[in-house]
């Protein structure tokens, strides 16, 4: 090793930006679609008329019903479980998501998550009767399991070490594109009848279609490589994903980190050591604050929030649209601002940002809708102010950092597994606002938003008190820099 491979340090490993990685990019593009699709699709479908009449006729008699109440009318067990069976899949599915990656590498796991989702699209867009119809988001949530563990762990490997958090967070950007795009699809087809539904969950199938292709044409990361001892193999990759020559600093540190790895016994184990458990608490807690914010109970019932709040159908669906923009927009800033700013401020700014936004949304539902009344023009227009306000401050943090940061925590040997868990409570909580939100609403009325803030005000306390700072710390030097300096975290280092 001569002088000037000495000096390099991972920051500064050479890489140019590449014709792969730019197509490795693409790829992110369609697994991040993937899942925003199905975020933003369902919402939309469940309150077009004539899927209801199809699949939910007696929550469409509801609906007619002159006097039905405003806050229960779209409560019905099984029309949640629509939405929501894709996530209890998705949680289960992401453990053996996280086995496929270790064993037979990252590739066939983006593979098997594209397969599965063609099918889901195209069984949930023949569906026949409500059976066929959950069926079909079950396979979709395999997908999505494969999908969000596989893409991002592949992402981050691929990427060169200065730019993984960017990298990282364009995941989550086309996350947000996705259901913009969900979004559009809903306004568009909702005028063809009687089966503008079909197109929305058939066109799931395209982003699918993309990842496939994609998944055939790359070639496996360099650590999963090395991990399964293809050394000469992943030396060619990393030279390829490069674009240059002198790798083999970057080359020997995954070498060292692969074998680190392989003294210990088997990763789900490890994470049960008391060392483990801050980034396993942190990533886990990250994830479940994420969900417990509300967000998904916008995103998911956007369309049916606005008809309740005396919307119209179109334009509940185009609110729905106008929201998505914001999210896509806001996550854009965080892209920029996440490695100047730092982590915390965001996460802290937000909280008071979405605080503030879901306060005053329980009180102007609570002082102006009652059970069947309707709010006026300029009610309804703050409202979805409100909303995108709330949406702005989740989109620039916990939206993109709830995936980030669990990704940057935890060394390599517990990188998959405890990567896993996070994506598993994520799944968990997204399933848990997904089923309950509709039933909530009917009993708790406006005060589900008030339920929203409380837990928004707890999240505070955990990034002033409990959550370190990341940015600009290298990923192997988590334990050192972070942890073991951490008033509360450092007891769990020695
Ligand atoms: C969350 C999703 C959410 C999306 C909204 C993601 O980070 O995990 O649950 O729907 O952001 O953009």
């Amino acid at each position: 090793m001569d002088d000037s491979e000495k000096r390099i340090s991972p920051q500064n490993f050479p890489s140019k930006l590449t014709f792969y990685v730019a197509i490795c990019w693409f790829l992110a593009a369609f697994g991040g679609l993937m899942f925003g699709y199905d975020i933003g699709i369902s919402g939309g479908v469940t309150a077009m008329d004539d899927f209801q009449i199809k699949f939910f006729p007696k929550v469409y008699e509801k609906k007619l019903h002159a006097k039905e109440d405003n806050y229960c009318k779209y409560d019905d067990q099984n029309l949640q479980l629509f939405t929501s069976s894709l996530y209890l899949a998705a949680l289960v599915s992401s453990f053996g998501a996280s086995k496929a990656c270790e064993k037979f590498g990252r590739k066939p796991t983006i593979l098997i998550a594209s397969v599965f989702f063609l099918a889901g699209a195209a069984l949930s867009a023949a569906a026949m009767d409500v059976a066929m119809l959950i069926v079909g988001r079950i396979l979709l949530g395999v997908g999505v399991g494969f999908g969000n563990e596989g893409v991002p762990l592949f992402l981050s490997e691929i990427a060169p070490v200065k730019h993984r958090g960017a990298v990282n967070i364009l995941f989550q950007l086309f996350v947000t594109i996705g259901i913009l795009f969900a979004n559009l699809v809903n306004f568009a087809v909702s005028k063809i009848h009687p089966y503008g539904w079909r197109i929305s969950l058939a066109i799931a199938g395209a982003p699918a279609a993309g990842l496939f292709i994609g998944s055939i044409v790359i070639s496996e990361t360099p650590t999963s490589l090395v991990e399964r001892n293809k050394l000469e193999q992943g030396h060619k990759t990393l030279k390829k994903i490069r674009g240059v020559d002198n790798v083999d600093a970057e080359f020997n540190q995954i070498k060292a980190a692969c074998e680190a790895a392989k003294q210990a016994k088997s990763p789900f184990k490890e994470l049960m050591k008391r060392s483990s458990f801050p980034p396993l608490i942190i990533g886990i807690l990250l994830q479940v604050f994420q969900q417990m914010t509300g967000i998904n109970a916008i995103m998911f019932y956007a369309p049916v929030l606005f008809q309740t709040v005396g919307f119209k159908n179109d334009g509940s669906l185009l609110s729905a649209v106008i929201t998505g923009v914001v999210n896509v927009v806001s996550t854009v800033v965080s892209v920029v601002a996440v490695d100047k700013v730092g982590r915390k401020a965001l996460l802290l700014e937000a909280c008071v940002q979405m605080f503030i936004s879901q306060m005053a949304i329980g009180f102007i539902l609570h002082l102006n809708l009652t059970a069947t009344g309707s709010l006026t023009k300029v009610e309804a227009g703050v409202v979805v102010f409100l909303v995108c306000f709330f949406v702005m401050g989740f989109a620039w943090s916990w939206g993109p950092l709830g995936w980030l940061i669990p990704s940057e925590t935890f060394p390599v040997e517990t990188r998959a597994a405890g990567f896993a868990c996070a994506v598993s409570s994520n799944m968990l909580f997204t399933f848990v606002v997904a089923q309950a939100f509709l039933s909530m609403m009917c009993h708790l009325k406006a005060y589900i938003f008030f339920f929203f803030a409380a837990w928004i005000f707890v999240m505070g306390l955990f990034v002033v008190f409990l959550l370190p700072e990341t940015k600009g710390v290298p990923i192997d030097a988590m334990n050192e820099r972070v942890w073991k300096k951490h008033p509360v975290w450092k007891k769990f280092m020695d």
